[in-house]
């Protein structure tokens, strides 16, 4: 029997966990090998952060950030699996990978006002099924009732060296010891924050991907999607 790819439900796909658990690369990778849209999450709060520090807004400012929310225009368009991101209608993709930027997203992510300002945007870009969400709280706020949920992780050691990794890629430079240290800290501001702290949610599949290449990774978590699609399909 063959079966039609159109005719399945397109399904919504979460991946929480924090910086260098592997969630991007995975993200996308699963997103081409289903034809669907990869919406990296943590890029919108690089995005408004990016205009926070052009802006030089201290990130505790409630008042003032909420202020920026309210006339900051962020949208995306997605080509071929990319994401191209937009404030106010700039370019922003290539100028938000910075650790800078990556520290003041994750100041400015503990401020409600803020993750109100994203929500919307990010359940507009899954209306239609079909994505794989990857962030900090894609599976336990914005997507709770998700089709599959991941939660990826790795050991401290393993995440800093895939993040200097992603770095030099970029052509930045950095110092490993200084990014094991910075991913400690995101990690606890990202978990200890009262507004969708980093955790797994509720009915994930956790994976430790501390000594497994990206391959594997990939191909267990297509493992579990694959049942979940052939269970949709005998309902
Ligand atoms: O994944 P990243 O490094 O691009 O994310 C940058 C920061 O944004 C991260 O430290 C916390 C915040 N973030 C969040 O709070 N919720 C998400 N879904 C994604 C990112």
């Amino acid at each position: 029997m063959t079966h039609h790819k159109r005719t399945e439900k397109a399904l919504v796909i979460t991946i929480d966990g924090p910086g260098g658990a592997g969630k991007s690369t995975v993200s996308r990778r699963i997103a081409e090998r289903l034809s669907y849209t990869c919406l990296d999450t943590g890029a919108l709060y690089r995005a408004l952060a990016y205009k926070v520090l052009q802006r030089g807004i201290p990130s505790g400012d409630v008042t003032l950030l909420a202020d920026l929310c309210a006339e900051t225009d962020i949208s995306f368009e997605m080509q071929g699996g990319a994401m191209t991101l937009f404030v106010d209608g700039e370019d922003v993709t290539g100028k938000i990978r910075t650790e800078e930027v990556g520290a003041c997203a994750s100041a400015i992510s503990a401020v409600p006002v803020v993750r109100a300002a994203l929500l919307s945007l990010q359940r507009e870009a899954a209306r239609r099924g079909g994505i794989v969400a990857e962030g900090r709280d894609v599976g336990t706020v914005v997507f709770p009732d998700a089709d599959v949920k991941f939660y990826l992780d790795a050991s401290p050691g393993t995440r800093a060296v895939r993040r200097h990794r992603e770095l030099l890629v970029r052509g930045m430079t950095a110092d490993p010891a200084q990014i094991e240290k910075n991913l400690a800290e995101r990690d606890r501001q990202d978990s200890k924050r009262d507004i969708a702290p980093l955790k797994p949610p509720e009915g994930s599949i956790i994976i430790d991907t501390t000594g497994m290449d990206i391959d594997m990774v990939v191909h267990e978590m297509m493992k579990v999607i694959r049942r979940s699609m052939a269970s949709e399909r005998n309902q």
